[in-house]
């Protein structure tokens, strides 16, 4: 009798363990979005999360944790246990660039386990319409010939939208001064408003507002042109060869979450990204889907890792100050 209970409670403990693996999720995850509701990393894990809930089995909620170019939200996401329950969505600023600028207090390449490699999205050089340009030559020219610095929105230091800025300056010579918001969302309603004169943007956050006039796109940074926005030049194009940049993103578990619960996440998410009806969204706002060879955890960790060494070296260049 006393050898059963012993051999029944050493089941339940190991099963307990496999059983928790087994029955993930039995309540709803959380996808920590390090920017404002309503911006490109905002839109692209709401269209997502709607979709992974239906092979998971358990609602995909969104929480908007801002702050610091993203880090305070990808903070978050690193202190929570590692159970599957919370989730980080970032891109190369949360997860690559904000290494090389601030004293995080964790480690982008091994506190946090890859995921899956998500969209990814071409930049857009906008402006708003009182700029006097209508080419991106002509930009350059009043870019140059200002005596201030134009206004550039970002969604912080380390941001997508910075980093792009910053690569913009290195290969134009001229000068922007930042204005950081808590997203690329924010900011665009203050482009809009001709609060500021204009932004290095994700075209899935710009591409509604560029057809709707009430902004002015001179080219993106890939070496095509976007289906969903055929009438834009490429910088190559506009006289800016070489001027190449996709920002992508991915997603991303707490340090010690389960192997297989983390290939669970990246079922949902990998389900979601060959779903019809969601590639047609997502590629309707000018996003870019990964190659298929590149949609395991593993080859997250591998880009990050290559990511992180490419770019760097250009971000410490940069030398951004940081409080
Ligand atoms: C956002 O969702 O606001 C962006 O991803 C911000 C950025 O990195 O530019």
């Amino acid at each position: 009798m006393r050898k059963i209970i012993l051999a029944s409670l050493l089941a339940a403990v190991t099963f307990g363990g496999i059983a928790r693996a087994d029955n993930f999720p039995s309540r709803p995850i959380t996808i920590i979005v390090p920017f404002s509701a309503g911006g490109p990393s905002d839109a692209m894990a709401r269209i997502l999360a709607e979709r992974m809930k239906t092979t998971l089995g358990e609602s995909v909620l969104v929480e908007n944790v801002t702050g610091a170019g993203g880090s305070i939200g990808v903070g978050r996401a690193v202190r929570s246990p590692p159970d599957g329950y919370t989730i980080s969505f970032g891109h190369l600023g949360t997860h690559v660039a904000n290494g090389a600028i601030y004293k995080l207090g964790y480690d982008l390449a091994t506190d946090l386990e890859p995921v899956a490699l998500l969209p990814s999205n071409p930049m857009i050089v906008v402006s708003k319409n009182a700029v006097p340009a209508k080419s991106l030559k002509e930009l350059l020219e009043w870019l140059k010939s200002k005596p201030a610095p134009a206004t550039a929105g970002t969604a912080g230091a380390g941001s997508g939208s910075h980093i792009a800025g910053l690569y913009f300056e290195s290969v134009t010579g001229t000068k922007l001064q930042y204005v950081p918001y808590r997203g690329t969302g924010p900011a665009m309603n203050d482009l809009v408003a001709g609060q500021i004169d204009l932004i290095v943007d994700q075209l899935s956050n710009s591409i509604n507002q560029v057809r709707a006039g009430n902004i002015r796109g001179y080219a993106v940074t890939d070496t095509k042109r976007a289906g969903s926005a055929s009438d834009i030049p490429t910088t190559d194009e506009a006289g800016l060869p070489g001027f190449h940049m996709t920002l992508w993103s991915g997603l991303w578990a707490p340090k010690g979450t389960p192997r297989d619960i983390v290939a669970k996440l990246n079922a949902a998410a990998v389900d979601a990204l060959n779903d019809p009806a969601v590639r047609a969204q997502l590629e309707k706002l000018g996003l870019q889907m990964p190659p298929n060879d590149k949609l395991s955890p593993q080859a997250l960790g591998d880009w990050q890792k290559a990511e992180i060494a490419k770019w760097w070296p250009m971000i410490k260049a940069a030398n951004v100050k940081v409080d």
